[in-house]
């Protein structure tokens, strides 16, 4: 029998050490070592899954490129516009793929969703739930009106279990709702952690790269927004998605932020109905929708989310501090982003903002973090600070850097041809991107190459 010994290995993000610290020295987290019981044999680098490799073309023998066949159409649509433009235009045969999201936004829902779209455009699915019985997936499923004769359900959360399932059934897609369910039997280690965590997702790995199967794998995110436990998963998968949004908000936010196949920043909107989720085709006008006309504080901005224009909602608040130090929050924008730009609308447009609290949020549960929102934000700074309504039919784009100066964005044409598609009449752009410009659009130009310059048009 394998000698056993113990290691203690921390839960938030897996180090591992002989003795037990009460800080971890990797991740400065307190009180998180746990007593695993390690067999010192090589037993964990061998899978206790055997699984079929027999169609793994990789023999050890380097390959010219041309040598490689690859076929880009081998991947299948999932049925969600949305849901295949974060993969990277659809599901890729052999794939690992992660959802995470907090508990309760939807990732069951979606995958459920998913799965049965799938089946239904014949491919075969493998549903393994370690969180619900197969009654209640039923339930849900015949809520949400699915039905679909391609599609398999197994409440179960023993991995060798699952994966001679998987060899039984042969399907051509497997979903692990979630992975902290999940144990191999053989590894000692508590459900759910670090260790467990780790060998499970190597065993799907092996499983999804070995039968060409994709596999989406659900991970709960742990209140500081890692993947519970361990980072260390997001580097052993190909694909790391987060479907996020506020519990209260019905939009929900799928976003790439890692992919082997296809580009990150990529966000896909659905929203939460009450007959499932449904893709969001045009953002923008959802987004913009509840939005005061003459209200003060507001602007609108047409940022890029990974290949798409967005067009949302910037909200300013700014009012005397009452005392004590002014206070500053902001919601999906960078707090960084926020300090810098009251300071450089402090300094180049005769405001004072030191005694002002300041709030800030992007509405519709967006998240923004790209230079060209600056323009917007500062505009929305200004127009409330001195209480002046900004125009409902204005847009702006554009960087500011640190002089005041407007800086140049990057793909000015696409933003302006959202901004004209959804009817707007002006958009306030850097002075150096209007000469870019060619096309005709309808809606008038402003360019500006200081921020003072901007305040002064607008107000
Ligand atoms: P769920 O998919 O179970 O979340 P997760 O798997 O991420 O933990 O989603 C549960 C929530 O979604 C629950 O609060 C109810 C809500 N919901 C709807 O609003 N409409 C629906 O059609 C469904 C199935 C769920
Ligand atoms: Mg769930």
């Amino acid at each position: 029998m394998a000698k056993k010994r113990v290691m203690y290995e921390c839960l938030a993000c897996g180090y591992e050490s002989p003795k037990w610290l009460g800080r971890c020295p990797n991740c400065g987290a307190w009180n998180q070592m746990e007593e695993q019981l390690v067999q010192s044999t090589t037993a964990s680098s061998k899978s206790p899954v055997q699984v079929n490799t027999s169609n793994n073309q990789q023999t050890g023998r380097a390959l010219k490129l041309d040598e490689i066949t690859y076929n880009n159409e081998v991947r299948f649509s999932t049925k969600f516009d949305e849901f295949d433009r974060v993969l990277g235009g659809g599901v890729v045969p052999g794939s690992l793929v992660l959802i995470g999201g907090d508990p309760g936004i939807g990732k069951s829902t979606l995958l459920l969703q998913v799965s049965v779209q799938l089946a239904n455009a014949n491919q075969k699915v493998l549903y393994v739930s370690g969180e619900e019985s197969a009654q209640q997936i039923k339930m849900r499923a015949m809520r949400l009106a699915l039905n679909g004769d391609n599609f398999w359900l197994l409440a179960e959360t023993d991995l060798l279990t699952i994966a001679s399932e998987i060899e039984r059934i042969e399907p051509d897609i497997v979903i692990i709702d979630s992975i902290q369910t999940m144990q191999v039997p053989e590894h000692t280690g508590a459900v759910g952690s670090v260790s467990q965590l780790r060998e499970a997702t190597a065993v799907l790995m092996r499983i999804a790269k070995g039968n060409q199967i994709a596999i989406f794998i659900v991970g709960h995110v742990t209140k500081e927004g890692n993947i519970a436990g361990p980072r260390m998963l997001e580097h052993m998968v190909d694909t790391v998605l987060y479907f996020e949004g506020e519990r209260h908000n019905r939009f929900r936010l799928l976003r790439a932020v890692k992919n082997r196949f296809g580009s990150t920043n990529e966000l896909g909107v659905f929203e939460m109905l009450d007959v499932g989720l449904q893709e969001v085709g045009n953002p923008s006008e959802l987004f913009l929708e509840e939005r005061l006309p003459g209200a003060t504080g507001s602007t609108v901005v047409a940022a890029l989310e990974g290949t798409r224009t967005i067009l949302a909602e910037v909200q300013s608040l700014m009012t005397p501090t009452a005392f004590g130090n002014a206070k500053r929050t902001a919601s999906g924008i960078d707090y960084q982003r926020i300090s810098l730009l009251l300071a450089v609308m402090e300094k180049h447009c005769n405001m004072l903002v030191q005694n002002q609290d300041a709030f800030f949020k992007i509405t519709g549960g967006v998240k923004l973090n790209e230079p060209a929102i600056d323009l917007a934000i500062g505009i929305s700074i200004a127009s409330s600070y001195w209480n002046r309504a900004t125009n409902a039919d204005d847009v702006f784009i554009g960087e500011i850097g640190l002089t005041g100066e407007i800086r140049r964005v990057s793909q000015i044409k696409e933003r302006l041809k959202e901004a004209d598609k959804l009817g707007f009449k002006r958009a306030f752009i850097p002075k150096n991107n209007f000469n870019d410009i060619d096309t005709d659009f309808e809606i008038e130009l402003v360019p500006v190459a200081t921020i003072k310059q901007a305040v002064q048009r607008v107000f």
